[in-house]
C-alpha cells in the first residue's frame, strides 16, 4: 500500500488529501476561497496567496486526521508546482518541502492541469492510452494527447479567456453572481438558447478556442450596442431591464455556445487524432449540458469517455496525490531546491 499526500493552491482552493495507490481516496479537504473573493467578481492573487498562508496548515493536518493516520505513515508528498498563481504556487510548495525534509520523505511536483486528468481515475475509472484529455477549467481550456498518465502533446487550448472564464464573466454580466458557472447551469435550467450568438472558431488546423467574443457578443445582446456620451462609453440598457425569463434565456443561449465550441474542438481532436478514449477534467465539466454532450459524442464516436465525479471536477489535491503516485512509481522524484512556476505544459 502506498499513501500520498497531495497539496494543492494553485489558485484560489487550499487543499490537502490522503489517496492509497493512486484511487482509493481517504481524506479529500478542500478550505474555498470564494467567500474572500466574491466582492470583487473574481481572484484577487494578492488575497488568495495570504489565505492560503493562513490555511495550508490546518488543511493538511485535517487531511491527516480524516484519514486517520500518522504523518510519519505517508510514502511521499505530491505538489501542484505548476502552472498557476505564483504566490499561491509558492505557498504549496514551501509546505510540500518542508514536510519532505522533515519527515524525510521523497518530494514530487506535479502539473496542476495534467493532474485535471487524474480526477476520473478516483471515480474508478480504467483510462487506456494514447487517450484525449479535455481540461476544462477556470484557468485552462485545452485538448491533450496523452501518451501515458503524464506525457502530453497539446493539441490546442484557448487564446485567450478560459471557458470556467467565459462562464463566470458571463454570469457577471448576467448580475447572476460569481463564481458564475454554477449559477449559469442553474439560470439555464429555467431557459431556453432562443438567442443568437457566436461559435467563435480560431484560424488554422489547430483545435484552439477562443472565449472573448462571445463573451463581447453577450454583453452587447443583454445591454445593446456601447456609444459614446461626454468622452465616456455608456450602453442603452442595464440588466436590471430584463425580467427574469430573459435572464434565463441569456444563460441557455451563453451555455449553448460556450458548450458548442467545446465540442467543436474536441470533435477536431477526434477526427484528427487515433486515441482509445477520452477522458476530462476540470471545473467546466460540472456544467449539465457539457456532461449530457459528452455522453451523445461517446455513442457517436463510438469512444468511452471518461468523466470525474463532481467532488473531484473543481481544484482538489486528491487529483494531485493520485498523479503523483503515478510518477512516484515510476521513480520520478524532486530534490528540495525545485520551485514554482506560473507556466505548465499545456500554459
Ligand atoms: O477547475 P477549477 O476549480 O479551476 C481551475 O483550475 O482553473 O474550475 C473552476 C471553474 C470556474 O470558472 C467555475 O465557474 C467553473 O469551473 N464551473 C462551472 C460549473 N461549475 C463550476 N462552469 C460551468 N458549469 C458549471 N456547472
Ligand atoms: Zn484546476
Amino acid at each position: 500500500m502506498t499513501l500520498i499526500l497531495g497539496i494543492e493552491s494553485s489558485c484560489d482552493e487550499t487543499a490537502a488529501s490522503v489517496v492509497e495507490n493512486g484511487r482509493i481516496v481517504h481524506s479529500n479537504i478542500v478550505a474555498s476561497q470564494d467567500a474572500l473573493h466574491i466582492e470583487y467578481g473574481g481572484v484577487v492573487p494578492e488575497i488568495a496567496s495570504r489565505a492560503h498562508l493562513e490555511r495550508i496548515l490546518p488543511v493538511v493536518s485535517q487531511s491527516i486526521e480524516k484519514a486517520n493516520i500518522d504523518l510519519k505513515d505517508i510514502d511521499a508528498i505530491a505538489v501542484g508546482n505548476r502552472p498557476g498563481l505564483i504566490g499561491s504556487l509558492l505557498v504549496g510548495v514551501a509546505a510540500a518541502k518542508t514536510l519532505a525534509w522533515s519527515l524525510e520523505k521523497p518530494l514530487i511536483t506535479v502539473d496542476h492541469v495534467i493532474a485535471h486528468l487524474w480526477a476520473p481515475f478516483l471515480s474508478g475509472c480504467e483510462v487506456e492510452y494514447p487517450a484525449l484529455g479535455v481540461v476544462v477549467s477556470g484557468g485552462h481550456t485545452s485538448l491533450l494527447l496523452l501518451h501515458d498518465a503524464n506525457t502530453v502533446t497539446c493539441l490546442g487550448k484557448t487564446i485567450d479567456d478560459a471557458a470556467g472564464e467565459a462562464f463566470d464573466k458571463a454570469a457577471s454580466i448576467l448580475g447572476l453572481g460569481w463564481p458564475g458557472g454554477a449559477l449559469i447551469d442553474k439560470a439555464a435550467a429555467s431557459g431556453s438558447p432562443v438567442y443568437r450568438l457566436p461559435r467563435p472558431k480560431t484560424k488554422g488546423d489547430r483545435p484552439d478556442f477562443s472565449f472573448s467574443g462571445l463573451k463581447t457578443a453577450l454583453l452587447y445582446g443583454v445591454r445593446g450596442n456601447p456609444f459614446r456620451k461626454d468622452g465616456k462609453i455608456v450602453f442603452p440598457k442595464t440588466v436590471s431591464d430584463l425580467e427574469t425569463k430573459d435572464i434565463c434565456n441569456w444563460a441557455a443561449s451563453f451555455q449553448h455556445a460556450a458548450v458548442d465550441s467545446i465540442m467543436n474542438g474536441i470533435q477536431h481532436a477526434l477526427e484528427h487524432n487515433v486515441v482509445r478514449c477520452v477522458v476530462a477534467g476540470g471545473g467546466v465539466l460540472a456544467n449539465s449540458l457539457l456532461r449530457k454532450q459528452l455522453e451523445t459524442l461517446a455513442s457517436r464516436y463510438n469512444i468511452q469517455i471518461h468523466l470525474p465525479d463532481f467532488e473531484y471536477c473543481v481544484d482538489n489535491a486528491a487529483m494531485i496525490a493520485g498523479l503523483g503516485y503515478h510518477l512516484f512509481k515510476n521513480g520520478h522524484r524532486d530534490q528540495l531546491n525545485v520551485t514554482a512556476s506560473p507556466k505548465g505544459i499545456a500554459s
